[in-house]
């Protein structure tokens, strides 16, 4: 093969090469293979010396039109593969901006919450103030001061959670209205809202509930008063037409006491199984503060009155939104609590 049909042939060679590459990695090794140092182009150059003198300038030339061909064809092949790659990541890369976002799932209010705010908000309209305690509560405060001391058989009533022998979990909120009455003179008007505990489960009752406790304290305080606050709340709460009675009962912390019922919320007062035929739900317990509370906090009962009441905000949420079972309030289950 003379150095024409070489050249050629190396064309040829290269040509093919060119074809089958496809990365910059093979077509660098293209480059070296032909026109590295010891490339194949290369290697032509140096035979030159071994042609005849008049052959040469001709030869040469060839081989540098090879040289700038093969170079500017590998350039050239470069590029195309650059922009192949670049094509790809940017398929790879792409994102439909126009696809509808993740819809996240968002959590709705508790029935207790709504009912806890409802009942707040009423109470806070008629001028009402929140007050707080704790939960854990020494027994001073929710038994003691509030009439109950420690072999009275009103103890029986709620099944305490003994911290230690001094110490309980509230068993109501009435402690509060203690704590309130020991830092403020009155007038005293306060509700407290909150958790309180009791050693009793089954499908009325639950460990942890909770109580809306109201306290109101000034001169000339009557069962009027108490009567007129009490049937308003349950007008607000469940509406104008429902009836309300006020049936004596008995609390160590208020003379006299009474217990609220309204007409069944279910039967309108028709009598049905929720209101067990007699037309009336119980929902909150009251009455006028016994004056030996009042010794307990250094108020004057010569000169101060006032009224007390304490209802369960599962009962009321209960009533309100018709729903059987207590538990369903604690078991936390989505398909229950997004319907409110
Ligand atoms: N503390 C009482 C209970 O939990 C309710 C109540 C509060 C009754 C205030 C009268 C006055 O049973």
């Amino acid at each position: 093969m003379n150095l024409r049909q070489e050249i050629d042939a190396l064309e040829r060679e290269i040509k093919r090469f060119l074809d089958s590459c496809d990365t910059l990695e093979a077509l660098d090794q293209l480059r070296i293979n032909f026109l590295g140092k010891k490339g194949k182009i290369t290697l032509l150059t140096k035979r030159l010396g071994s042609l005849a003198k008049e052959e040469r300038p001709e030869a040469g030339k060839a081989i540098n039109r090879l040289k700038a061909w093969a170079t500017e064809a590998l350039e050239t092949r470069k590029e195309a593969i650059k922009t192949a790659l670049r094509e790809r990541q940017l398929q790879k890369e792409w994102v439909d901006v126009t696809l509808p976002g993740r819809r996240f799932a968002i959590g709705r209010e508790h029935p207790i919450t709504l009912v806890s705010r409802e009942i707040t908000g009423i109470f806070t309209g008629m001028g009402f103030e929140v007050a707080e305690g704790p939960e854990v509560e020494l027994d001073y405060y929710n038994f003691e001061a509030l009439n109950i001391p420690k072999d009275h058989p009103a103890r029986d009533m709620q099944d305490t959670f003994y911290v230690s022998d001094n110490v309980v979990l509230r068993t109501h909120t009435s402690p509060v209205q203690v704590r309130t009455m020991e830092k403020q003179r009155p007038p005293v008007r306060i509700i407290t809202l909150g958790a309180v505990y009791r050693c009793d489960s089954d499908v009325t009752h639950t460990p942890m509930f909770h109580q809306v406790e109201g306290l109101l304290v000034d001169r000339n305080i009557t069962m009027g008063d108490l009567k007129g606050v009490l049937t308003r709340f349950v007008h607000l709460m469940f509406g104008k037409d429902i009836g309300v009675r006020f049936r004596p009962s008995f609390f160590p912390f208020t003379e006299p006491s009474a217990e609220v019922d309204i007409q069944c919320v279910i039967c309108k007062g028709k009598g049905c199984r929720v209101c067990g035929q007699t037309g009336w739900l119980e929902i909150l317990g009251c009455g006028m503060v016994d004056p030996a509370v009042y010794g307990f906090v250094g108020y004057d009962p010569e000169i101060y009155s006032g009224f007390a009441w304490g209802l369960g905000v599962e009962r009321v949420a209960m009533l309100k939104y018709g729903i059987n079972d207590l538990r369903s309030f604690f078991e936390n289950d989505i398909r229950f609590l997004s319907q409110f």
